[in-house]
């Protein structure tokens, strides 16, 4: 799920981390990104040091990077930070860095951060805490055990698959963060009604993302037709997404 390789044949492929003009998204839950963005922004300040861990293509890192005196993102897949070089010369953001670090040993001095995010990359709450100065939040956006659970069913395989049956993710994600040092002030659950255009733009979208890494248009035909007619409606193919957002300060 979160083999860097793959990151990198897409951003090889595509030059970017999925596009969103493919579908038309409702939001029953409010929209988990625009929430997202809100707590980042105001953890923000002229001031304030951000780092975000996983940031791919750079696009949600660059929308509140404005917010704060100094940005980094890093990333283990070069296409991607090559990707997020060209957005951030695009956005005319000149004092964003993008580096190649691995978030479970990232190097960076303890207490780098004021704010660190992370949206459905890594998670590693040990070094995260090291990395935030003591006081400092963490933000971070993970996938729930249901996000796409019937497209997942229909193939019989997929990230997270069968995880339904279990112990929710927000409630192990909250676990571990607070094992780790962590006071966890904010979660929430997200569905997100996605709707495809057509079987075209669904198709794409699978090539982009890792639901499944192996996914392949031609040998996976038969339970992507099967998909696509029982989730087709006249607003298109739609997908249910599931996502999560955590906020949690470091105590000491
Ligand atoms: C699902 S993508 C999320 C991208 C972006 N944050 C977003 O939400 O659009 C996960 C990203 O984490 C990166 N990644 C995976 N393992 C990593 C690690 N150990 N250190 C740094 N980045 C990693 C991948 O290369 C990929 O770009």
């Amino acid at each position: 799920m979160m083999n860097p390789d793959f990151y990198s044949r897409v951003a090889d492929e595509f030059g970017e981390y999925t596009s969103g003009d493919l579908r038309t998204d409702v939001f029953p839950d409010g929209d988990p990104e625009a929430v997202f963005d809100e707590l980042a922004r105001g953890l923000g300040g002229p001031g304030a040091r951000l780092v975000d861990v996983g940031c791919a293509d750079g696009r949600n890192l660059l929308r509140i990077a404005p917010a704060f005196g100094s940005v980094l993102g890093i990333d283990m897949s070069a296409s991607m930070r090559d990707s997020a070089e060209r957005k951030r010369a695009e956005a005319g953001l000149g004092d964003v860095r993008f580096e190649l670090r691995d978030a479970s040993r990232t190097g960076l001095p303890d207490g780098e951060a004021d704010v660190l995010t992370c949206r459905r990359g890594p998670l590693f709450p040990g070094e995260f805490r090291r990395v935030l100065k003591p006081g400092g939040h963490l933000i971070y956006m993970g996938i729930g055990e249901t996000d796409v659970r019937e497209l997942k069913e229909t193939f019989g395989r997929g990230q997270l698959y069968g995880r339904w049956d279990g112990r929710p993710v927000m409630d192990e994600v909250v676990e571990e963060l607070t094992a780790a040092g962590f006071a966890v002030v904010l979660e929430k659950a997200f569905r997100t009604e996605e709707f495809y255009h057509s079987p075209v733009e669904l198709d794409r979208f699978l090539r982009q993302v890792p639901i499944f890494e192996d996914y392949d248009t031609v040998a996976d035909r038969v339970p992507f037709e099967r998909y696509a007619a029982s989730a087709g409606s006249d607003r298109g193919v739609r997908l249910d997404r599931h996502w999560f957002v955590v906020q949690a300060r470091r105590t000491t």
